[in-house]
């Protein structure tokens, strides 16, 4: 009973080895998987040739115009350099995409350990343009496009969001916003990942400009144009459609 047992363990051993087991011979082929194994699959190694492309490499150079992730595109002088450099006018049709990280005042808002004020680069005409759409893609939802704290996500409930026109901020240096703007504050995230060095500039230009639009006196309006304020409202209706009702407030 028992011997038998055995024999018939030994040969379905056997049977086993034999299936599965040695080959007799080496053998630089696959084995036989019932799970097949991930290191074999479809793919092209590093440096390995490849016949699918026309010139027979694996590895391809990035899609011409893009830039590939944890790389940067290389900069125009005038941005490395901070100085009074004149912004490229090209700067609407290309991006800038520099996201420096030195330690002087155009990279950091920093003037030794104070927060410097005033713009260390000029600014022109395609600044500000550069600055209003780039405030508007980026700050207006939830500032506002006037900065007076009311974009669209508080009326989903984003509460914290604050008016960027009050005299706290009016009065707060450039370097200070430029460091909100770069690590963000609170409840308001970095934004420097996704706004290069410069356009953070420009949009601190037309912050001031939209602050300076919506807090002037009498006395901002150049004389040539002061009789025009005292004329009756109905004599330009055209100023009408662009005023839009207020969101409700929460
Ligand atoms: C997702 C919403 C959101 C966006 C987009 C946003 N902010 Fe803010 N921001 C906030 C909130 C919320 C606060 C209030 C932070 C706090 O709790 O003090 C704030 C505060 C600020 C402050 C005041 C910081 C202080 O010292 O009190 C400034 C300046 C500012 N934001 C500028 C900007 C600019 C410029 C942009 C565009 C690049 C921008 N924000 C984009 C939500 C946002």
């Amino acid at each position: 009973m028992l011997r038998g047992f055995f024999l018939i363990f030994l040969l379905i051993g056997v049977a086993i080895v034999a299936v599965f087991g040695f080959r007799g011979q080496t053998s630089t082929g696959s084995p036989i998987e019932v799970f097949p194994d991930m290191v074999r699959q479809m793919k092209v190694r590093a440096q390995a040739p490849l016949a699918f492309f026309a010139d027979g490499r694996g590895s391809r150079p990035p899609v011409a115009g893009t830039v590939p992730i944890g790389y940067e595109m290389p900069k125009a002088n005038s941005e490395a350099s901070p100085g009074a450099a004149p912004v490229p006018s090209e700067m609407n049709v290309q991006p800038h995409l520099g996201f420096s990280s030195g330690n002087d005042y155009f990279n950091t808002g920093k003037m030794g350990t104070n927060w410097g004020t005033g713009f260390p680069l000029a600014v022109t005409g395609d600044l500000m343009e550069r600055g209003k759409q780039r405030f508007n893609i980026n700050c207006a939802i939830c500032h506002g496009p006037t900065a007076a704290g009311n974009g669209m996500t508080k009326q989903y409930g984003l509460a914290t969001v604050v008016t960027l026109q009050d005299e706290r901020i009016r009065t707060m240096a450039d370097g200070e916003i430029f460091n909100t703007i770069t690590n963000g504050k609170n409840t308001m995230l970095a934004y420097g990942p996704n706004v290069s060095v410069t356009d953070r500039w420009a949009i601190i230009a037309y912050l001031r400009a939209l602050q300076r639009s919506q807090n002037a006196t009498a006395a901002d309006v150049p004389p040539e144009h002061r009789a025009e304020m005292d004329k009756p409202a109905e004599t330009k209706p055209e100023a009408k459609p662009e005023a839009k009702p207020e969101p409700p407030k929460k």
